[in-house]
């Protein structure tokens, strides 16, 4: 089990499990899903190493940093604090 949280709020998913269901549930806006649009962006707050590393279309996107696209990452175990 893996958990994706923020200030007040978390939810559980399954290790190895895309992100957006749950970021959906935490209040991420979504629009293209596919990595194209940056809409999803997201800040790693704490457990930054706990995604998968980042996809082809999130170095696109110019994701660096702490920044992910929550429509891309997949969350490998443990828990990440997210902030958008
Ligand atoms: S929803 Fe468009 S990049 Fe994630």
């Amino acid at each position: 089990m893996a958990t994706i949280k923020t200030e007040n709020k978390e939810v559980n998913v399954n290790n190895g499990d895309s992100i957006i269901k749950a970021c959906e549930e935490l209040g991420v806006p979504f629009d293209c899903k596919v990595g194209a649009c940056g809409v999803c962006k997201i800040d790693v707050v704490e457990g930054f190493d706990n995604f998968t590393p980042l996809t082809e279309e999130e170095k696109i996107m110019g994701m660096e940093g702490q920044g992910r696209l929550a429509c891309q990452c997949k969350i490998k175990q443990g828990i990440v604090k997210i902030k958008f």
